[in-house]
């Protein structure tokens, strides 16, 4: 009896993990379609997601634009960088496969409270538009602002934006040592701190824990990391395959 009370016990804990485990698809699900767009995004949807992760940059005639890199090379058939962009040319440009870049408020359009948002503020003077275009969406459309996280490698950023907003959740991303953000979370008063896979270990984890915060790493993808970084206790991870972790 004893025995079948622990196993029910291990097995409760195993899918208790499993289930608080977070998988968030990276630029929508950037493995299978192309990053940042409406088209990723519903992919990752599709696939079971219940938040996504997406990058925004300002450009020069001031809107929030859904892209990752500083230069647009890469990506579409126009060049330079997309904060010299005003809107009329950023609309003429064409992605890779087709799709065109979206505003901020395009997505969470699309989105429409399906699932949670991390909007990773990757450019300089997103902080205030950011805030002003969630609240807006707010009193519009009805999206709580429990529905996103604000994250950002710019600290400086995170602080404009934690200056304006107390309410919403944000996290601390960091390419350095992952035990360094924790000041800066607690300063931020943050949710998480978000480090690259390969700079974390099991002690690192459960310091960041035991310092109030949860551990979402970045990006994940093999099999093997993916098992590899649970195992160290991380609460989630972003995945550009994310049905390879859910
Ligand atoms: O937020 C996690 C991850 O997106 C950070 O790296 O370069 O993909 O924006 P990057
Ligand atoms: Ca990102």
């Amino acid at each position: 009896m004893r025995k079948l009370i622990l196993i029910l016990g291990v097995l409760f804990m195993a899918c208790n993990s499993s289930s608080n485990f977070l998988v968030i698809g990276h630029r929508g699900a950037m493995g299978y379609e192309t990053e940042n767009t409406i088209a990723s995004i519903e992919k990752a949807i599709e696939l079971g997601v219940s938040m996504i992760e997406i990058d925004v940059l300002r450009i020069k005639s001031g809107e929030v634009m859904v892209f990752h890199d500083k230069r647009v090379d890469r990506l579409t058939n126009g060049a330079g960088e997309i904060e010299d962009y005003y809107m009329a040319d950023v609309l003429a440009l064409n992605l890779v496969g087709g799709h065109k870049i979206p505003t901020l408020q395009k997505v969470l359009k699309a989105v429409d409270g399906r699932v949670k948002i991390n909007i990773e503020l990757k450019g300089k003077r997103t902080a205030s538009k950011v805030d002003q275009i969630i609240r807006v969406y707010e009193r519009r459309e009805g999206y709580p602002l429990s529905n996103y996280v604000i994250s950002s490698f710019d600290w400086e950023e995170l602080d404009a934006f934690r200056a304006l907003n107390q309410e919403v959740d944000v996290a601390v991303l960091t390419d350095a040592d992952p035990l360094q953000a924790i000041s800066k979370a607690q300063e931020l008063n943050a949710v998480a701190i978000n480090p690259y896979y390969k700079n974390i270990h099991a002690e690192i984890v459960e310091q960041i824990h035991n310092a109030g915060f949860k551990v979402y790493t970045y990006t994940v993808n093999e099999e093997a990391d993916i098992a590899s970084v649970k195992e160290m206790g991380v609460d989630g991870i972003f995945c550009d395959y994310p049905d390879r972790a859910l």
